[in-house]
């Protein structure tokens, strides 16, 4: 399927609920790193599945690691213990600079080492991300590395030929006030380099993102390899260092994920709290320090093991001044609370945010404005006021291909807890799928726990006449903007089919509406479960077809299905499509169309739908068949199909589907007018 080009967020007024957060990124790829370098098998728990995993994972699996999921969803990962099984490779690795910045540093030592020839290229984005350093660094052990693109920078080529040596004599001197990824990088892999005498790495600069660096050795040590260190500035790997796995080791939930649902709490628990599975205060992420960060501006949270319980304390939130050297990624949350602030927030010390997916601070500031915040910002500060009561915008946030600013930015939507009424703000996320690096169900979990207004969530009602397409116009729809889809129909024939199977007779008004209110009903992607059973064949049958046609002119069975038809109405929207759904079910619904097409184009659709399907038909029965459904359609007392007053006419007669889709996303649109995206 296409990626959804943007999802909407509508105003958001509140949030309770319990979160399960996705494992650390951080945590997940240094433990598949370690554990493919090991010797023996390492059950890994609670890996975080996204797009920086994956690359990692692939590139493991083409190193000739052996990788399996068990029946309990754990990955067991046999490492290559010393020889490598593979000495020419290509690795793709996307823009996941975990995966990027150690996999050099361990194949530039295994291939000085043992001989071979390995590529690592990443999206362009990656090629952009500096690694001389790291290069500078390894080359003074005598490894093998050319540039292939841009000097400094990916796609790398390393070699080496077998038998060869390394110079581990004097001190590895490194960069530490660029990416802390780079000394993380060679505190993973030298260890391939410390069989018979030590390695010594000594940091020039001022090390940043510390407690990074703190998550590496940590877990080196639960691998085996514990590394003597003075202070951050020089770093022994011991002489006989091997990794040795740990047998099973549990990924905690990632700290940096997190923050945006402590942010939440602290914007819009009022009535309960924001629970937060998966994490505690004991957390060794760095990012775990955001809470203090959080606390400092206003928030409640309480800590319990791998549990966070977050509620609002000061309202607004206060603004603060912080240097956010120690929390460089969860600090762009703080940039977004900001906005929920009096006075105006100061984040100092975020160089490193230049050189992330991209370049954080600028597009920080270019969306903050967007929204309507004043922003300043020097090469390692930004500077938030938020917008007045008045002032917020409704703004299209560009997301870089970074999932930080993506998740950041719908925190606006809770822009209703400071705007003056009548001027709360939608939100809209450029591609929301950039989320998937780290956290590829976030949308999902912050719908769960956010809370709007009903009248908020915004429905685009589908009316028409049978076969018209509007269940695939209305799948389309709601495919394209991320929402929930309601085929009313379905629901008349679930009806209908369990009435059949119950042996009520289709005159038993009462009867009928009692099977409807008892409708146990679940959908599952394509799959229609009806008590547990997939009916979605079955639903399509003609002859359901027109009992739900007879039924749904019951009154009792229309109004015992409506309270289910209106339960679809979820964030973050609903494309509802049937007969009365502008005109009975969702009359306030901001955006009506009604669908129509010729008898004879409906008629002849049918037919080659029937056709392929290798069922035989008649195509003058079958338009027969469809006038006399629609007369008795339009002439039933109750919900007679017809327009609602403010619906769009669609007469798709001579379009592509693809034409009715880009109209009626045309006319939702003009309905929901955004700042278009600056700077793209
Ligand atoms: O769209 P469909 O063919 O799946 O609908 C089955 C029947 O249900 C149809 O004959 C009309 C009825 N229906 C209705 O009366 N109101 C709706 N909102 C949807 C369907």
């Amino acid at each position: 399927m296409n990626p959804i080009p943007y999802l909407d967020l509508p105003p958001l007024r509140g949030a309770a609920g319990t979160v399960q957060l996705p494992g650390s990124k951080s945590i997940s790829n240094r433990v598949l790193l370690l554990a493919g370098l090991s010797q023996g098998t390492t059950v890994v728990r609670d890996l975080l599945a996204s797009d920086d995993t994956r690359v990692m994972l692939a590139a493991l699996k083409v190193l000739g690691c052996g990788l399996q999921t068990q029946a309990d969803g754990a990955l067991a990962v046999t490492g290559l213990g010393g020889p490598l099984q593979v000495h020419q490779a290509a690795l793709f690795l996307g823009n996941a600079g975990t995966a990027m910045r150690p996999l050099a540093a361990a194949l530039a030592v295994l291939a000085a080492l043992q001989g071979g020839h390995f590529e690592l290229s990443g999206v362009p984005r990656m090629h952009e991300r500096p690694i001389g350093d790291l290069v500078d660094a390894l080359r003074q052990l005598g490894c093998q590395i050319d540039y292939l693109g841009t000097e400094g920078y990916p796609p790398l080529a390393l070699q080496g030929t077998a038998g060869g040596t390394l110079q581990t004599g004097r001190e590895i001197r490194v960069r530490g006030d660029v990416s802390s990824q780079f000394l993380t990088a060679l505190l993973l892999a030298l260890p391939l380099a410390a069989a018979t005498a030590p390695v010594v790495i000594a940091v020039d600069g001022e090390l940043i993102s510390k407690p990074y660096v703190e998550i590496t050795l940590n877990l080196l040590a639960r691998f085996g390899i514990v590394v003597e260190r003075q202070g951050f500035e020089r770093f022994t790997i011991p002489a006989g260092s091997a990794y040795r796995t740990p047998g099973e080791i549990h990924v905690e939930a990632d700290a940096s994920s997190a923050s945006y649902f402590i942010a939440l709490g602290a914007i819009a628990a009022t009535a309960a709290p924001v629970v937060i599975e998966g994490l505690g205060l004991d957390s060794i992420q760095g990012d775990i320090r955001f809470v203090e960060a959080a606390q400092a501006m206003g928030a409640e949270v309480q800590g319990a093991p791998g549990r966070l319980t977050v509620r609002r304390g000061a309202w607004p939130l206060r603004a603060i001044t912080l240097d956010c050297n120690h929390i460089p990624d969860a600090a762009m949350t703080l940039a977004v609370m900001a906005l929920y602030a009096s006075g105006t927030t100061r984040l100092t010390n975020i160089a490193s945010w230049r050189v992330k997916e991209t370049d954080r601070i600028a597009a920080m500031a270019a969306e903050l404005r967007k929204l309507g915040a004043t922003v300043s910002e020097g090469t390692d500060f930004i500077e938030v006021t938020p917008p007045a009561a008045d002032g917020w915008r409704a703004a299209s946030i560009h997301t870089y291909d970074d999932h930080r600013i993506a998740m950041c930015g719908s925190l606006a939507a809770f822009n209703p807890l400071v705007a003056t009424p009548g001027t709360e703000v939608p939100v809209r996320i450029l591609d929301p799928q950039c989320v998937d690096k780290t956290f590829p169900d976030y949308f999902e979990a912050l719908f769960s726990v956010a809370q709007a207004a009903e009248s908020d969530i915004p429905v685009i009602t589908i009316d028409g006449p049978t076969a018209s397409g509007k269940g695939t116009l209305a799948a389309t729809i709601a495919a394209r903007l991320g929402w929930f889809q309601l085929d009313s129909g379905l629901l008349y024939r679930a009806t209908a089919l369990a009435a059949q199977r119950l042996g009520v007779p289709p005159d038993d008004e009462p009867g009928l509406a009692g099977v409807a209110a008892g409708l146990n009903l679940r959908f599952d992607g394509e799959r229609v479960l009806l008590n547990g059973e997939d009916v979605a064949a079955e639903l399509r049958q003609e002859q359901v077809g027109s009992m739900a046609s007879r039924i749904s002119s019951l009154p009792a069975v229309r109004g015992a299905l409506q309270a289910l038809q209106l339960g679809f109405r979820r964030l973050p929207g609903l494309v509802a499509d049937g007969r009365d759904m502008g005109t009975v079910i969702f009359p306030a619904a901001p955006l009506k169309v009604f669908l129509t097409a010729s008898p004879a184009m409906r008629a002849e659709r049918r037919y080659k739908q029937l056709i392929s399907k290798g069922i035989s038909a008649n195509l003058a029965d079958l338009r027969a068949d469809l006038e006399a459904r629609d007369e008795r359609d339009k002439t039933r007392l109750i919900a007679p199909l017809r327009p609602a007053q403010d619906a769009l006419l669609l007469d798709n007669s001579g379009q592509t589907i693809e034409q009715s889709v880009s109209q009626v996303l045309g006319w939702w649109a003009q309905r929901r007018p955004f700042q278009p995206p600056q700077g793209d």
